[in-house]
């Protein structure tokens, strides 16, 4: 029988799993064991530390419901959700961010030009611009799925007796690849920190605040689709969103609108402002 010790037992727990079959989950499993079994290594784990992890994880499990994942939001305040975005980013295209917890797959489909926010406080604000590959071709008929939080911060679906479908929509781009319609502009907000994410929060001395931004899916036949967000110049928590979403490339400048604009016919609300922001798809 082998002797096992620190040194040999991280190959000999790769080992005990013995089916091959399926290459890239044994390499992820297996390059996951090194860096778990060198962490402990490393930093000689205490019996009382390392059940002070395990407790941690429990009780995100104990908070979890189908409308709150507690471990997405440990992977967000971590960094690690943004780092997936990062190394999921195709060269040349728009840089990938957060998808958040608020997303609806099945948005309503609203025609160029609509108004998102009858009803709400703030200005109005004129979201547009062109979705092109990263050749420069512009893709008519993409689909710009957006959602966002209102003036104050909140998501409808937050908030009981709110319509959930409210300041969502889908729009089908132009034969010109261009989507525009006006909403107003979320104020930032907090992610939920009533949880064990909060405590580790708070055991950093960090805050929960996120920047203020608008959600974005955008995709086209035979392009990959990406899962962003635009965010505002001027805007307070850029340097320290609290789940490291902001990218200087997806920083969008809102203008105001100029008598010498020209301004889409079908507009169905005037706008006082504008935020140009162009997406860019890398083929699938
Ligand atoms: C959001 O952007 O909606 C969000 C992202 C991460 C955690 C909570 C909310
Ligand atoms: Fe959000």
């Amino acid at each position: 029988m082998a002797d096992i010790n620190q040194f040999t037992i991280t190959d000999a727990v790769k080992a005990s799993f013995k089916s091959r079959e399926n290459e890239r989950f044994t390499f992820l499993l297996e390059t996951m064991l090194d860096h778990l079994h060198d962490f402990v290594r490393e930093t000689s784990m205490t019996h009382e530390e390392w059940m002070t992890v395990l407790n941690f994880l429990y009780d995100c499990g104990k908070i979890s419901t189908p409308e709150r994942h507690e471990f997405i939001l440990l992977s967000d305040v971590l960094g690690l959700s943004a780092l997936v975005d990062m190394v999921n980013t195709r060269g040349g295209a728009t840089e990938g961010s957060n998808l958040g917890p608020f997303y609806l797959n099945d948005a309503p489909e609203k025609p160029l030009g609509a108004h998102m926010a009858f009803g709400r406080d703030g200005a109005t604000v004129l979201c547009m611009g062109q979705v092109r590959d990263t050749l420069g071709h512009p893709l008519p008929g993409a689909i710009v799925d957006t959602w966002q939080a209102d003036g104050s911060g909140t998501y409808p679906i937050q908030e009981e007796g709110q319509d959930k479908y409210d300041l969502r929509a889908k729009f089908t781009c132009d034969a010109e690849g261009r989507y525009y319609y006006t909403t107003v502009l979320p104020k930032p907000y907090t992610v939920p920190y009533d949880g064990p994410v909060g405590r580790l929060l708070r055991a950093g001395d960090r805050h929960a605040w996120r920047a203020a931004h608008l959600h974005y899916i955008v995709g086209a036949p035979r392009m990959r689709s990406i899962t962003t967000e635009v965010f505002f110049a001027n805007t307070d928590y850029l340097d320290n969103d609290a789940v490291f979403g902001v990218r200087k490339s997806l920083i969008g400048k809102i203008e105001r609108i100029r008598n010498s604009d020209e301004l889409p016919a079908d507009l169905e609300k005037k706008p006082d402002a504008k935020l140009a922001f162009d997406f860019v798809l890398a083929p699938a």
